[in-house]
């Protein structure tokens, strides 16, 4: 009955009409470009075409995602469509988990775990097919794949490689790998209305909201699909709307909220593909993430805010900044198409055809503007040169070079520009150079803080672990310690193991799914570093604080002689305590500062903020100073 429906449901796919060509030009072909509108069927579908034809061999089918949750997610539906468990013939690898088995022939895995895979066998023996998925989003590890792929097909003529993407960039993908294969899947769209807004609104967040109600309240059903740049904007639409449900007509349609952003545990996420109840509207707050990369069923209706945060890496500085920028017109298409996919549909921009008209063609690829220190790290153990690496588009030389600088600093280079061991230790851990480096330093028998750095690290690793923007008082403030934030992250981690019940999470202003998030990520980190045996000891804050600075020296900055604000050792940049650190209403300012991120708002500010060890930063000035 089930397996009826499904093969039903697989045969309706926009896809399916080009099942054979597909098979046929992996057949004849070393590299295929596939193109096609987002819900054709292409990453649910095109693998399980691969295992159903005689090109199967015995080997691995990899399919990549740039995102954990569509990695996921998608998996599960493909298990589903098999009628098979998730780990056995479906499986999927994600970082900080692994759900593959010997069984498996498909499996899908973020972009990034392919590079991991890289790492340990750069030819990739395990694989017949390689099926990178949303190429068109041009992240990072997407754009290294590419690279190591185009290098892999010479040395290996078995291995056959698709390039899927929901846009018409294609050319570029052919030309990259010299391949005249596009096939260009057409699906069923429907026209989506596009309504601009007359004039720039000022607030996004007060126009999504008042754009949201609106809907709601003249159009008939339908659900409403929002983007909006991150967590914490979702959060606190999620919270007004939820305020305005009680306000509403009483004859009129209920609504349901749901989030959709990277972070989100995947049981929540799941939530917004669930059908609404009767008679009730179903409204998803999403992030960029539900552009391309997600199907949602019943969605009638697009509000477009027209930004993304961006993370930005500038090498002069060396500094990161995330910030909300404009949309790319191809970003405002996709969005809009998100309304048509199952009947007529309306995308209500919150910006003008002015706005749009002054917005780039495509957004600039991750690569080129951003830190490449776990690049420039994965390429030299790989074998390859990050000067002569052919990239699709290359980042300038100094990129490259503040990478290869930083990583002699943290000693995963030796001076002639070679792998150190160490180097080699922090490439094997999931997280980037500086945060690896400092959970290698946290084993070093004097320091012996492995246990606390881990929580530390962990807690670095999810966003918006706190409430900040509401009246309540926030675990921050609570359980404030003078080190600055670092410690006080710790702190607040074990109050947290002691109580985590959800009202206490409540009380205390702390984000509840952040802070199991990161829990999870940190019982992962412990399974990379046992193999070190290392004490699980509480340890002084000073020798943590020493941990920190030996990863952050770079980061490190001296407080100005009136007290007012900061200058990096580095550039001498100004640099200003963010309001949501501990340290930013301390009386007694620390001399000398470590950060872990800088947000460039009006003025330039460090999150994320510790007093630092003076000795290790001044022990590191050297080797800032050669540059
Ligand atoms: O990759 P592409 O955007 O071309 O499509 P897909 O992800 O393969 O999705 C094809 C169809 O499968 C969608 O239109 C949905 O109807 C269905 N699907 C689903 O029901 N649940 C999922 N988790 C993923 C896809
Ligand atoms: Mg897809």
């Amino acid at each position: 009955m089930v397996k009826g429906i499904i093969k039903k449901q697989r045969k309706s796919l926009p896809i399916y009409k080009y099942k054979h060509k597909i098979l046929e030009t992996i057949n004849k072909s070393q590299v295929t470009i596939l193109i096609g509108e987002t819900g054709s069927g292409k990453t649910t579908q095109v693998a399980q075409y691969i295992l159903e034809s005689s090109l199967n061999s015995d080997k691995l089918i990899g399919i990549t995602q740039p995102r954990r949750i569509a990695a996921i997610s998608v998996a599960k539906r493909v298990a589903y469509e098999r009628q098979s468990e998730i780990g056995s013939l479906i499986g999927y690898s994600v970082r900080f988990e692994n759900k593959t088995s010997e069984n498996t022939k498909i499996k899908f895995l973020t972009d990034g775990m392919l590079i991991r895979e890289s790492l340990i066998d750069p030819i990739l023996r395990n694989y017949s097919f390689l099926i990178i998925d949303e190429a068109h989003e041009r992240t990072t590890n997407t754009d290294i794949i590419l690279g190591l792929i185009r290098e892999l097909i010479t040395q290996r003529n078995d291995i056959k490689v698709i390039i899927m993407s929901a846009t018409i960039e294609a050319q570029r993908f052919a030309e990259f790998f010299s391949s005249r294969e596009i096939i260009e899947v057409h699906g069923r769209t429907f026209p989506v209305k596009i309504l601009n807004a007359a004039v720039p609104e000022p607030d996004h967040i007060d126009a999504t909201v008042i754009g949201i109600v609106q809907v709601h309240l003249d159009y008939p059903a339908g659900d409403i699909l929002v983007f909006l740049t991150g967590q914490e904007e979702i959060e606190d639409v999620q919270a007004i709307l939820l305020r305005k449900r009680k306000l509403l007509p009483t004859n009129s349609m209920d609504f349901t909220v749901c989030a959709m952003y990277a972070a989100l545990p995947s049981h929540l996420q799941m939530k917004a593909f669930e059908s609404a109840p009767e008679n009730t509207r179903k409204i998803i707050l999403a992030t960029n993430i539900a552009e391309t990369s997600l199907t949602i069923p019943g969605v009638k209706y697009v509000i477009d805010s027209g930004v993304v945060k961006e993370r930005n890496y500038d090498p002069r500085t060396g500094m990161e900044s995330l910030k909300i920028v404009k949309i790319s017109k191809a970003a405002a298409k996709q969005r809009a198409g998100r309304a048509g996919r199952e009947s007529e549909g309306i995308c209500f921009r919150l910006f003008t055809s002015e706005d749009f008209n002054g917005f780039e063609d495509y957004s600039k690829p991750e690569i080129t503007r951003s830190n490449l220190g776990n690049v420039v790290l994965q390429l030299k153990i790989i074998g390859h040169d990050p000067r002569l690496f052919k990239f699709m588009d290359r980042p300038d030389d100094i990129y490259i070079e503040k990478a290869t600088q930083e990583l002699r600093g943290l000693g995963a280079l030796d001076g002639e520009e070679k792998i150190t061991l160490l180097g080699r230790k922090m490439a094997e851990l999931p997280v980037p150079p500086v945060l690896a480096r400092i959970l290698l330093a946290s084993l070093e028998p004097q320091l012996q803080c492995t246990k606390d750095i881990l929580t530390i690290i962990a807690l670095l690793s999810v966003e918006n672990l706190c409430y900040f923007n509401r009246k309540e008082a926030n675990a921050m403030q609570i359980f404030k310690c003078s080190e600055g934030d670092h410690l006080t992250f710790l702190k607040i981690y074990q109050e947290w193991r002691k109580n985590k019940t959800k009202s206490w999470c409540k009380t205390h202003g702390l984000n509840r799914i952040s802070i199991k998030r990161a829990s999870m990520i940190r019982k992962q980190l412990r399974q990379y570093l046992k193999k070190y045996n290392p004490a699980l000891v509480h340890a002084p804050n000073e020798n943590i604080l020493k941990c920190l600075a030996k990863g952050y020296y770079m980061n490190s900055a001296f407080l100005s002689a009136d007290g007012t604000h900061y200058r990096t050792i580095k550039d001498r940049e100004i640099i200003h305590i963010h309001p949501t650190s501990v340290l930013f209403q301390t009386r007694k300012k620390p001399q000398c500062i470590i950060f872990s991120e800088v947000i460039i708002t009006t003025k330039k500010y460090v999150r994320g903020v510790s007093e630092a060890d003076y000795g290790i930063i001044q022990s590191f000035l050297g080797t800032l100073k050669t540059k």
